[in-house]
């Protein structure tokens, strides 16, 4: 693994770019959303819900509310909305079918287990129910619904097109009262570590994701946020993931991520785009006008070595 520092000069301008993302109405979505409009991009917002304009990106519970300026939209970025529930297979499709060309698609939209899930419900004769997978459908099928339609675009359009996923440090460190959403997230961190490989990928577009740990938004608001701060785990802003979201979808390579050694060692060896990475987000206190961003990058099978000075207050 290796350690990255990230601020929004690592995002080149996005001017012209189309992104489609899903789960933007709040949270890492809405944070993602307005650091690639800031950079130029015309984002849509894919959401059961409308934008929360009110929600605070930067919230980190306990410290002081320090001014820190805003993501602006540049001149040429803009946030639509378009409501869409993502297990919608028509919805999902028909906005897909709507653009001529899209640049990036950012599949984030994730929903908690639901906390009854392993508790007994009866039908009318007193048969068990099968369980309600909602938490599949949002956090499962619904992304590989969104990779099939996002893929099947990029292979229409010239290379360079890029599909980042929002997984979740609990594909790597299982919590223990979140069974089944760990699973799904598990399932889509191996989604993304399938394109890893040089070989086997195909490299007109790239899969790289993002795996936060605990981050403030309306699935982790600060007040369920204090028993993790309180044990001392770290607790990031929307703004610190949505910024690894934006640069999953951008980041160059000196090397490629190795696969078992299956790899052409020259293709390996070439630079290029991120493909089959995952940042995992952690961040540590400071007030939050100065919050170190420390995103750790990497598969476990290759590295990337990046620097950066500290985000300091602008
Ligand atoms: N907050 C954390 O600590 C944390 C940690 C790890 C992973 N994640 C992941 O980050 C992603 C973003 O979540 P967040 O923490 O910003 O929470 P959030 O609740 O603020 O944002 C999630 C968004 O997804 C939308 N959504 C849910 N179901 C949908 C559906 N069927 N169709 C369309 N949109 C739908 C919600 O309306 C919401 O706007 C999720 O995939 C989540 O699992 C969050």
């Amino acid at each position: 693994m290796t350690s990255l520092q990230l601020t929004l000069e690592d995002i080149p301008s996005l001017e012209g770019k189309v992104v489609v993302l899903t789960g933007g109405a709040s949270g890492i979505g809405l944070a993602a959303s307005r650091i690639f409009a800031h950079k130029g991009a015309q984002v849509h917002v894919l959401d059961i819900v409308p934008i929360d304009e009110s929600f605070d990106i930067y919230e980190i519970p306990g410290q002081p509310n320090g001014h820190f300026p805003q993501p602006t939209l540049s001149s040429a970025g803009s946030i639509q909305f378009r409501q869409c529930d993502v297990t919608d297979w028509n919805c999902l499709r028909d906005i897909f079918l709507s653009f001529k060309h899209i640049d990036i698609v950012v599949a984030n939209a994730g929903v908690s287990q639901d906390p009854d899930y392993f508790s007994d419900i009866l039908d009318e004769n007193g048969q068990l129910n099968e369980p309600a997978h909602r938490v599949v459908e949002v956090n499962f099928r619904s992304v590989l619904n969104l990779t099939k339609l996002a893929l099947r675009q990029f292979q229409q359009q010239n290379p360079g097109s890029s599909l980042v996923i929002t997984t979740s440090s609990t594909a790597y460190s299982p919590e223990q009262s979140l069974p089944i959403y760990s699973a799904t997230k598990a399932a889509v961190h191996s989604l993304i570590a399938a394109r890893t490989s040089t070989d086997g990928g195909n490299l007109r577009s790239t899969i790289n994701g993002v795996a936060p740990a605990a981050t403030i938004s309306k699935l982790l608001p600060g007040n369920l946020a204090a028993p993790i701060k309180a044990a001392g785990a770290p607790i990031s802003s929307a703004f610190h993931v949505g910024l690894a979201v934006v640069y999953a979808a951008v980041a160059q390579q000196m090397r490629s991520v190795e696969m078992y050694g299956r790899d052409d060692p020259a293709k390996a060896a070439s630079p290029g785009r991120w493909n089959g990475r995952v940042i995992v987000t952690l961040v540590t206190g400071g007030p939050r006008w100065r919050s170190r961003l420390q995103l750790r990058a990497g598969s476990g099978l290759g590295n990337i070595t990046r620097r950066r000075p500290q985000c300091n207050k602008s």
